[in-house]
């Protein structure tokens, strides 16, 4: 046991984080421990990583002095930001600071920091295709991560970054299941017109990371997207459909109609998935399924993933 090298994982009791966890405790050779950072180690997921056999130990991203800590002795960390707990591009850039910086002052060998692209790169804000959000955002959770990739090169962190994908958990959890239209039929609502969406079941993003922290140095500044699959919108609904066993619809709204939806954060996630379609070809590209099975040979594809969890699926 004293040999294992100690991978500290930010969110450990998330979705991202908590894949990772999973994934390093159940390798039976595994020449990695885990240690699960939380803001309260006595919550109900917390007890239950330390009930699989990680370290629990607690921190919180605000308070940079308790992440240092946290970090001292890691061989490596897992840094996720939490953007949909505040809504705020600025304080997710912090959150990559502090995150940085602590990974610097601790000494950690290899940081893989989970992070999506400056959308910017490809809609600059004079470009009027889309909204500019919040004064200088296309996709205000995207733009973050993307412009916080240089807290860690400029810092000189060894950092993976971690290109990830639309978790198909968001049928679940994000309001983004089958709901019934006006015709009483099911269906999902993606402004994606018949452009593929690349997605991934959100255990996999960490059990992927896993795969790159065991592959070591070698992955150290180079940026590795993944999915679980490339599909359309009609391809899901039809995968939906033949796993609840009644039909689901696709409703290809325009993305000004999914901006105008009125949810908070609307207007962010109807600019991303105009990225997505209009730059189809280069963020499926990024994101290659070998690449991201070969880091994790038990990938999910969306068939695999539904035949788990369509009993968790609300339908409204
Ligand atoms: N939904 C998608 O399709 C998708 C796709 C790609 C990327 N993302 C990105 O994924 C990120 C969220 O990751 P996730 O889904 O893994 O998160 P999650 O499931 O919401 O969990 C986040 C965990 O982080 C911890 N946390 C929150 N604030 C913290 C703080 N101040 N200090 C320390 N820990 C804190 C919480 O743990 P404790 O309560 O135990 O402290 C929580 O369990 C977002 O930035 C989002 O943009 C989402």
């Amino acid at each position: 046991m004293a040999q294992e090298k100690i991978i500290a994982v930010v969110g450990a009791t998330g979705a991202q984080g908590g894949g990772l966890v999973r994934a390093i405790l159940a390798d039976p050779n595994r020449g990695f421990a885990a240690r699960a950072i939380t803001r309260d180690a006595r919550s109900d997921k917390a007890r239950a990583l330390a009930n699989l056999g990680a370290d629990v130990v607690e921190a919180d991203i605000d308070n940079e002095a308790s992440l240092t800590k946290a970090l001292q002795g890691a061989y490596g960390a897992y840094f996720v930001t939490f953007f949909w707990a505040h809504f705020s591009p600025e304080k997710e850039i912090e959150e990559a600071r502090i995150m940085a910086r602590a990974a610097k002052a601790a000494g950690v060998k290899h940081v893989v920091w989970s992070t999506l692209e400056d959308t910017r790169q490809w809609v600059p804000l004079s470009d009027n295709r889309m909204p500019t959000l919040m004064g200088k955002y296309k996709v205000p959770h995207f733009d973050a991560k993307g412009e916080a990739n240089k807290a860690f090169t400029e810092l000189g962190v060894p950092t993976t970054f971690l290109l990830t994908s639309f978790y198909w958990d968001n049928l679940i959890y994000f309001g983004m299941g089958p709901k019934k239209g006006p015709d009483g039929k099911l269906a999902i609502t993606l402004p994606m017109g018949g452009a593929k969406l690349a997605g991934i079941a959100a255990e996999d993003i960490g059990q992927c990371a896993y795969g790159i922290f065991k592959r070591g140095p070698e992955m150290i500044g180079k940026t590795v997207g993944i999915a679980g699959d490339h599909l359309t919108g009609e391809q899901m609904a039809t995968a939906l459909g033949k796993a609840l066993g009644k039909p689901v619809g696709y409703n290809a709204v325009t993305p000004d109609a999914y901006r105008g939806l009125g949810f908070p954060g609307a207007e962010d996630l109807g600019n991303m998935f105009q990225f997505y379609r209009d730059f189809e070809s280069y963020f499926c590209g990024a994101r290659d399924l070998g690449v991201a099975r070969s880091l994790n040979p038990e990938l999910q594809t969306f068939d695999q993933w539904l035949a788990r969890n369509k009993s968790k699926i609300p339908l409204e």
